[in-house]
């Protein structure tokens, strides 16, 4: 069995993981979402110190499964430096009084591997990555082999919705609480303006939708806009930052139709994207993948399954040589 630990950003999450069988035999996350919600985004530090709390909690759990570990997996890049630092120091810890071997895991490559907890790897893969740090569409032929072809330029999709919550005093995370919001609002209210429309390019952009929506807001007169101006207004931004990265794959579609296309990320929980690409698929006989909601957000059960991949190719990495990495700035994984 492998271990694997999780702790990028602010979720401390735990999972063992059978190699043979691929079967997921324990896992645990603690969100610290309430103790952030307050800040309107997560403060690194807070996060860091609420993983050195929970890590330990889940770790007594997986007592029973210590004599069973062939090795520890932890996820070393991309996220914040303080809070990898907590997952990736246990992690070191656990391999050495264990003796066993090191990996370390890419969390984007977790993302995706979150499709295929408890199941086979399918590939090849068209993969869009919608979370609070990613908007990237990645070809994914294997685990060693995948590429970038499109991102964004600036902010992450997920990220737009954290900030369009925070302008309003919504909470956070703002992806699940702006959709709530949003299906009592009006979509037609606000024409917000879809990022690179002109653009041929298959790139994203949110900084400019998101600077509208903060003008919308101030119009209406900041804090003090009434309940229905609220719904309108995510309903009108949500609808937006949807057609925009819809605009983006389709036009990836023209070039060439996939043969399998999958949404990963915690934002690949969002009903109207998962809808739209849905239709997209269907029309052209593309098969969609799905992650299951629970797997969508940071966790370290994909984690886990890409650490069974990894193990059998023996990448191991010494607890000397392990490092954290906050972002990629390559435009091809793995690092
Ligand atoms: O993958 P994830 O858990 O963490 C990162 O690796 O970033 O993604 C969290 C992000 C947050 O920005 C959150 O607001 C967004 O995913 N999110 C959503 C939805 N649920 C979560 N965004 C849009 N719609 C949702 N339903
Ligand atoms: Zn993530």
């Amino acid at each position: 069995m492998i271990l694997s630990i999780e702790s990028s950003c602010d979720d401390s999450s735990i999972a063992i993981t059978d190699i043979k069988t691929k079967k997921l035999i324990y896992h645990k996350k603690i969100s610290q979402e309430l103790e952030h919600s307050v800040y309107g985004g997560v403060v690194p530090e807070l996060a860091a110190r609420l993983h050195v709390e929970a890590l330990p909690k889940i770790l007594v759990e997986c007592q029973e499964y210590f004599p069973k570990l062939k090795a520890i997996a932890v996820t070393n890049a991309p996220g914040l430096s303080v809070t990898l630092m907590e997952g990736v120091t246990m992690a070191k810890a656990l391999s050495l009084s264990f003796n066993i071997p090191l990996i370390a895991v890419n969390h984007l490559k977790g993302h995706i591997y979150s499709l295929f907890i408890e199941k086979e790897e399918v590939f090849p893969s068209t993969i869009l990555l919608v979370s609070g740090g990613h908007t990237q569409i990645i070809e994914a032929n294997s685990l060693s082999d995948m590429k970038i072809i499109a991102s964004t330029i600036d902010d992450s999709f997920g990220e737009s919705f954290d900030k369009v919550s925070k302008m309003m005093g919504l909470g956070y995370p703002g992806g699940p609480i702006v959709q709530e919001n949003g299906i009592k609002g009006n979509e037609n209210r606000f024409d917000f303006p879809v990022p690179l429309r002109q653009s041929p390019k298959i790139e994203f952009s949110y900084s400019g939708l998101k600077n509208a929506v903060r003008l919308q807001i101030e119009k209406l007169g900041d804090k003090e806009i009434n309940e229905q101006d609220k719904y309108d207004v995510c309903a009108s931004f949500e609808k937006t930052a949807v057609a925009h990265i819809m605009q983006k794959v389709k036009k990836l579609f023209k070039k060439k139709i996939p043969l399998n296309f999958a949404i990963v990320g915690g934002a690949s929980a969002n009903i109207r994207l998962r809808t739209s690409i849905e239709e997209l698929c269907n029309k052209n006989k593309t098969k969609l993948f799905l992650s299951e909601l629970k797997y969508c957000s940071d966790n370290a059960a994909m984690i886990g399954r890409v650490a069974i991949e990894q193990y059998k190719q023996k990448d191991f990495i010494s607890i000397e040589d392990i490092d954290i990495q906050t972002r990629i700035k390559e435009r091809s994984l793995p690092l």
